[in-house]
């Protein structure tokens, strides 16, 4: 069911669109340049699958920067950023492209950065994660370049490290893994697992900078499925690893639920995660999160722990519930879903949150109601009045016209 009736033919792509512009821009500036240029890596393996791909990552043999020069220019695009590496990206429309010189890296010592050396295709593809990446593409003649059995992979589902110690070096993969595993639903090969096995036997991942491995969560939040990442990561020991609060299965699905509810943004998302990870202020420092956030949840934890059998009394109205939770960060109120009502958080992010008094401070003046706070508190009633069933929107004026003959507010 991948392959797709004549885009993927033996080991040629037929390219199409965009990509085949891009493709005949390579070939021209290659030749005038005298150098060869390949795609590499996600896109080809993207095309094989037919999924659209925007991240574009091409190598070339020599000259990277007059190529990167000559292809923004003709693309009407613009180089946007040059890094460590000597990669040159430039943004073109919906489409950003990484233009790197090809090259083989050597690690100096593990989850450290790597050194490079220019190198043979053969080398630039064998330095990568996995062989479903380890792939290029010529421009010119549409033929995969496939030195370590990638296409196979791909079509059989597999996700394969090019060799044992890949996670030693960089034990990022190990979250590029949790991705791509979710992502195309692939199943670990055995190198692979001995490959994790390794890295957390030679205690690799806490070697990782607070920067690098937050930026892999933060990746990880953008997939589809977030979740199945995380608990992929959590079956493979690497949490446990890191962290010290080992949540279950349930807790983490309960929570992301909430998460997606609730609308948090990727840093609440990174957040959350800590939350339900870190039982130390030095753990959550490993996603760059500060000693003060810490203590400052922990403070907020304890005020809603303690209010735990108060938020579940039905006596007590709804308004005065959500007054009380909506205070608190909604990234704390998902990871606190293990001691607080689940149904009860779900209808405060889907609805409570969301009731508006339906009249603002300005419409009050109107109707000829003094400035002060006063006003706010009277909104406030309106708002608690529709919470707790009283009235429906549209009834907000005869309600207040009612309340204020009694004296409203109190
Ligand atoms: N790569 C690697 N090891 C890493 C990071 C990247 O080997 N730690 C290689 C992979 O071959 C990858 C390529 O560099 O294909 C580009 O990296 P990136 O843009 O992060 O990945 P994509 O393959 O484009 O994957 P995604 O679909 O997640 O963007």
């Amino acid at each position: 069911p991948l392959l797709q009736e004549g885009l993927f033919k033996k080991e040629t792509v037929k390219l199409k669109g965009e990509l085949k512009t891009f493709a005949q821009i390579l070939c021209e500036i290659s030749s005038e340049l005298g150098v060869s240029a390949y795609f590499v890596g996600g896109v080809v393996r993207d095309l094989i699958l037919n999924r659209p791909c925007f991240d574009i990552d091409v190598v070339i043999t020599r000259k990277v920067q007059k190529f990167a020069e000559k292809f923004a220019r003709a693309l009407q695009g613009e180089i946007i950023k040059k890094s460590l590496f000597g990669t040159f990206k430039i943004k073109a429309g919906a489409y950003i492209f990484d233009i790197a010189q090809m090259r083989w890296e050597y690690y100096e010592a593990p989850a450290r950065l790597p050194r490079i050396a220019p190198g043979p295709l053969r080398l630039d593809l064998f330095r990568r994660d996995f062989t479903v990446n380890a792939l290029a593409l010529c421009p010119v003649t549409g033929q995969i370049v496939d030195f370590y059995g990638g296409v196979a992979d791909i079509f059989s589902q597999k996700l394969r490290v090019l060799h044992v110690l890949s996670f030693i070096d960089d034990p990022t993969r190990i979250f590029r893994a949790a991705r791509y595993a979710t992502r195309f639903n692939l199943e670990l090969t055995k190198t692979t697992l001995r490959a994790i096995d390794l890295a957390l036997k030679f205690e690799t991942l806490n070697l990782l900078t607070p920067a690098r491995l937050r930026n892999e969560f933060l990746r990880i939040f953008e997939e589809k499925e977030p979740l199945k990442a995380i608990l992929f990561l959590k079956k493979h020991r690497i949490l446990k690893k890191l962290f010290s609060l080992d949540p279950d299965e349930t807790l983490f699905k309960k929570a992301f639920h909430l998460a997606e509810v609730a609308g948090l943004g990727e840093r609440a998302e990174i957040e959350l995660v800590a939350l339900l990870l870190a039982g130390s202020p030095e753990e959550f420092a490993k996603l760059e999160l500060s000693t003060k956030k810490f203590e400052s949840y922990q403070r907020q934890r304890k005020s809603l722990e303690e209010k735990a059998s108060w938020l579940l009394d039905p006596a007590i109205p709804v308004s005065e519930k959500v007054f009380f939770l909506e205070k608190f960060p909604k990234e704390l109120l998902c990871a606190s879903v293990s001691f607080l009502d689940e149904d009860f958080l779900l209808r405060c992010f889907k609805h409570y949150f969301k009731v508006s008094p339906g009249l603002s401070g300005k419409d009050l003046k109107r109707l000829g109601l003094n400035s002060g706070p006063i006003l706010g508190k009277i909104l406030k009633k309106i708002r608690a009045a529709k919470l707790d069933g009283q009235i429906k929107d549209g009834e907000e004026i005869t309600f207040l016209e009612k309340e204020l003959k009694n004296g409203f507010p109190s």
